[in-house]
């Protein structure tokens, strides 16, 4: 695993993140697009699902807002991999980091659940935990 996550950092991916001069802020400003879209997107719809904007007809506000997410969630996901590169091995054996990795995973999979069966406030709840838990995580990390 080491060895993978050495491999990333001394990767030509890794030397241009560190080495140009430009391209960590543009590809942080990526990532920081991405979570608004994401972010924007999941709270606006999980506040539905618990009841707020009732008079809002909830399948055409999932029609507009889902796909936004997913794009957001892409972008974010490649920018955070790229900014990843720049300290592979740091970054891995942190655990704000791992704990932000979790929080993905358990975000993707409650949305999973909460597409294929019909949104409930528990699913609401936790998504917007998870998400505001991943955003708080990522902004911490750069202080520690
Ligand atoms: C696989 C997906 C992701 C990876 C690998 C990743 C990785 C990273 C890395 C390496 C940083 C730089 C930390 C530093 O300042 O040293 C970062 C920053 C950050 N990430 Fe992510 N990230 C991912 C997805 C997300 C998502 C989905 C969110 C939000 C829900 C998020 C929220 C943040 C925030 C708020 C920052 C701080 C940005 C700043 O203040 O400049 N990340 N991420």
């Amino acid at each position: 695993m080491d060895y993978l996550l050495l491999s990333l950092e001394q990767s030509a991916l890794g030397d241009a993140m560190r080495g140009w001069r430009w391209l960590y802020p543009v590809v942080n400003t990526v990532h920081i697009v991405g979570i608004a879209l994401l972010f924007g997107s999941m709270v606006s719809l999980d506040l539905r699902f618990l009841g707020v904007w009732k008079s809002v007809d909830s399948s055409n506000l999932v029609r507009v807002l889902a796909p936004v997410a997913v794009f957001g969630f892409v972008l974010a996901v490649m920018a955070g991999g790229l900014l990843f590169t720049t300290d592979a091995r740091k970054y891995a054996a942190m655990p704000l980091f791992q704990f932000k990795m979790f929080l993905l995973v358990c975000g993707i999979v409650n949305a999973a659940c909460f597409a294929r069966t019909r949104a409930t406030r528990r699913a609401a709840l936790i998504s917007l935990a998870v998400w505001t838990g991943a955003l708080i995580c990522g902004r911490f990390i750069g202080y520690l």
